[in-house]
């Protein structure tokens, strides 16, 4: 009565895919739950978010354990859970979507695997509110997904051509609630013509590996416009990217973490956006992750 699992970062909208695509990437969190017979709640972390992650009952993989169990109509046992995290948190790669993605697969693997990873995404989406970090959490791959009807539809695509993905990962945290707050409810007709035809070509590029296409495919004008004012020095260390011989580059999630898509030279890139990062006032560091399969 006791699992252990890994969990991949992920990161969304991939620029004008927003809350529909989604990248699962080679940085992980550790998570084990057990049940046993007190009544016991026992919640440990270790790594990003040693200091702030509730270890009580707010923590939200503790919360998906609970709506799995209820969902099943499972008893609701004492538990230890213990969780070493390596993806950075409140950063944009999909750390809240790990940790309810783990609570919800982890609970269903010590009750028998009663549902389905198709019904794991519904309940996990819900969680969440949007599907583009916890499809491929799930899956793993290049995810597209749609929401219709109460249920998620995934597609998930593997590149037939490896691609690098260098994170600048800035020492401030951005909520995603905020990050959503300055979005417009309203978009002008041009602009919803704009990311459409950039996320069809985006798939495209994807599933041809014609990385080529990813400069322009990478364009937004539904969400990045609106959150650079909280993520200072964004367009120059995006520029910064593209300058140093990345394919593309795009806000990672609700950020604040940028993101440049390559196939090599990952650390200059990483290096030059940095560089820009801290010209612009702000200190972070780098990662170099590829897709996780
Ligand atoms: N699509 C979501 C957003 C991802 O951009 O708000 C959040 O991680």
């Amino acid at each position: 009565n006791s699992v252990m699992i890994q969990i991949p970062g992920t990161t969304a909208n991939c620029g004008p895919g927003f809350d529909a695509i989604g990248i699962a990437c080679t940085v992980y969190n550790d998570f084990e739950l057990t049940f046993h017979d007190s009544s016991r709640l026992v919640i440990e972390v270790d790594g990003e978010g040693k200091e702030t992650i509730p270890t009580d009952e707010k923590n939200i993989a503790y919360q998906a354990v609970l709506d799995l169990l209820r969902k099943i109509n499972h008893q609701i046992p004492g538990m230890t859970i213990k969780m070493f995290n390596r993806i950075p948190l409140s950063r944009g790669l999909g750390s809240s979507a790990a940790a309810i993605v783990a609570g919800l697969v982890a609970a269903n693997e010590l009750t028998g695997q009663s549902l389905s990873k198709q019904q794991l995404l519904d309940i996990a989406t819900s969680i969440e509110g949007h599907p583009d970090n916890v499809a491929p959490a799930i899956y793993g791959g290049v995810t597209i997904n749609v929401c219709r009807d109460g249920a998620t539809e995934c597609l998930r695509i593997i590149p037939p051509k490896p691609l690098l993905m260098v994170v600048a990962v800035p020492d401030f945290i951005l909520s995603t609630k905020a990050a959503r707050q300055v979005l417009p409810k309203q978009v002008p007709l041009q602009d919803a013509v704009f990311n459409v035809s950039r996320s069809a070509l985006l798939t495209g590029a994807f599933c041809t590996g014609e990385y080529r296409h990813l400069s322009a495919a990478m364009d937004d004008r539904l969400h990045q416009p609106y959150r650079q004012q909280l993520v200072p020095g964004m367009p120059e260390v995006l520029r910064a990217a593209f300058d140093a011989g990345a394919f593309g580059s795009a806000l990672s999630g609700a950020g604040p973490c940028l993101i440049a898509f390559c196939d090599q030279n990952a650390d200059h890139i990483g290096q030059c956006m940095v560089d820009a990062f801290q010209a612009n006032g702000i200190t972070a560091s780098c990662m170099v992750l590829s897709i996780d399969t």
